[in-house]
């Protein structure tokens, strides 16, 4: 993919977002995980990234965004979105309907009828976006929940080229995903795509297994190259492309001597004190609360660990305008500040609480001091600070404690220690065995991790997907019959 524009990109959000304020305009950094591994490999392959940078474009704003792909090296192309969109599709479809029932939280959904014609006019127009780049040699690789229905949109033009879906977010079960309204037509939409990928392989169990209780006319083929469904006239690739980071990128900075300097510095303001780590957007998915009870819980039943530890949890606002999220800031300043408040002692605070973004090199600081990192997410697509902590830890003395609700527990498991992050318990035992861990295990185990995660980068996961892309055999799909294939593989 060395042609501009021959890779399209579409995401609800781009890596930056353009906003009026009193001073003028102001562009920020978008957070996340989708930003975060999509503008590697954007900058590797160039092409084009269609998404929402803001309410405006055009003009000044056209200008701050041109000026910003300079400064990526690949192409941006903002969609504007209204405030009544953004309150439907995105605060309404996206994250008070698939958001908390994708990661299990139905009693939070809010199944509002206006969210789903958002979606779907939404949907359209970012299809349309995607249309006008679109030319015989393109691929449109579509990202995220936001967007389940662009492949339909985009078959309905007759473009001469691939589409791809990729799902950041876990997909649930069938006893799950029936709950929605619109189960039928967001599931036929995401059959409308050529390939359709998830994070691991229980992500697409469960969309196979929901394909085949809620579409009748369908049928799962397993074949040696690869599962493919069957619809109608339709044969599409469904497969798990675990996403990544680039392991070198985090490798790199963190050996830098000025990181070295600053992580020494750290380490002595904690004066021999083990260093715990959090680092999370700010998301009721992510365990926060949860965690920080498991501390209190710790220091309550386990004196020994008063002044034995800190614990650093650095937090990148997210979703600021949505009620839940400022509820959660609440909760967490709360928590926060009622354990300082029960265990401070002359010279040691337990909680060190950042909210804010943090630059790559000062995360990677973080990551590479700290003795522990505690990734507890209640449930989690992938989890890229679980994967960058890793690479940041480049003397491999550091502890990996994680959910086993992580999507990247699937993969980091040999060599972390997997916690449920609901018992407060087993999460205080976990921390006190990383703290007493001996260092030959320390190294032998983020030895493993990192050894893994060198070898699956990023770029791993985009060429994956991307060949999964280019060798779709569509003519295999027509010459085997879905009934006689269905007979012959494993169905279901
Ligand atoms: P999600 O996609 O749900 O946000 P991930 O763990 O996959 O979860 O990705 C989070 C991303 O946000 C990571 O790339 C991480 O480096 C970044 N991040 C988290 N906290 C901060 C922070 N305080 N400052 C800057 N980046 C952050
Ligand atoms: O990982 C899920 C996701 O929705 C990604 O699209 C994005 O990385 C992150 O969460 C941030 O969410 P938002 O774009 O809603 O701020």
């Amino acid at each position: 993919m060395s042609t501009e524009n021959r890779l399209i990109v579409v995401s609800h959000r781009l890596p930056i977002s353009v906003e009026r304020t009193a001073e003028g305009y102001q562009v920020t950094a978008s957070s996340g995980g989708l930003v975060t591994a999509l503008d590697s490999v954007l900058r590797k392959y160039a092409g084009v990234w269609i998404g929402y940078a803001g309410e405006e474009s055009g003009g000044d704003v056209g200008r701050l965004i041109e000026l910003a792909c300079l400064d990526h090296s690949y192409r941006m192309e903002p969609v504007p979105l209204s405030a009544e969109e953004i309150t439907k599709f995105y605060h309404g479809f996206s994250n008070e309907i698939v958001w908390p029932l994708f990661h299990d939280l139905q009693s939070r959904c809010n199944f509002d009828p206006e969210y789903w014609s958002a979606y779907r006019e939404v949907n359209r127009r970012f299809a349309d976006a995607a249309a006008r780049f679109a030319s015989d040699n393109s691929f449109v690789w579509v990202h995220d929940y936001h967007f389940g229905l662009i492949g339909g949109y985009l078959r309905e033009k007759n473009l001469p080229c691939g589409t791809g879906f990729f799902q950041h977010i876990p997909f649930p079960p069938p006893d799950i995903f029936e709950k929605l309204p619109w189960r039928t037509p967001m599931l036929e939409g995401m059959l409308d795509y050529d390939v359709v990928g998830f994070q691991t392989e229980r992500d697409q169990r469960n969309f196979l297994e929901c394909v085949s209780a809620i579409l009748p006319g369908a049928s799962v083929v397993k074949r040696s190259d690869g599962v493919h469904v069957h619809y109608g006239s339709r044969c599409v690739r469904v497969a798990s492309f675990p996403i990544s980071i680039d392991f070198h990128e985090f490798a790199d900075v963190a050996s830098r001597d000025e990181v070295t300097v600053r992580v020494r510095a750290l380490r002595q303001e904690q004066q021999g004190r083990k260093i715990i780590l959090g680092v999370d957007r700010l998301d009721y998915t992510k365990g926060i609360v949860e965690r920080l009870r498991a501390f209190r819980h710790m220091l309550r039943h386990w004196p020994q660990m008063k002044r034995a530890v800190t614990l650093l949890q650095l937090v990148v606002p997210s979703r600021a305008d949505i009620p839940k999220y400022r509820e959660l800031k609440e909760e967490v300043e709360r928590l926060v500040s009622e354990i300082n408040g029960e265990f401070s002692d002359v010279g040691w605070v337990p909680v060190h609480y950042f909210y804010r973004a943090f630059d790559r090199e000062e995360l990677v600081v973080h990551y590479r001091a700290a003795d522990v990192a505690w990734v507890t997410p209640l449930k989690d697509g992938m989890n890229l600070v679980s994967k960058e902590y890793c690479a940041s830890q480049v003397g491999e003395t550091g502890v990996l404690i994680l959910s086993e609700f992580a999507g990247s527990a699937a993969q980091l498991r040999h060599g972390a220690l997997l916690v449920n992050p609901n018992d407060q318990q087993a999460m205080a035992e976990a921390l006190i065995s990383a703290c007493e861990m001996p260092v030959t295990e320390r190294v032998w185990r983020m030895g493993q991790l990192r050894r893994y995660l060198r070898e699956n980068d990023v770029y791993d996961w985009a060429e994956a997907f991307l060949d999964a892309g280019r060798t779709l055999s569509f003519q295999s799909c027509i010459t085997t019959p879905p009934a006689d294939a269905a007979r012959a593989g494993m169905q279901g």
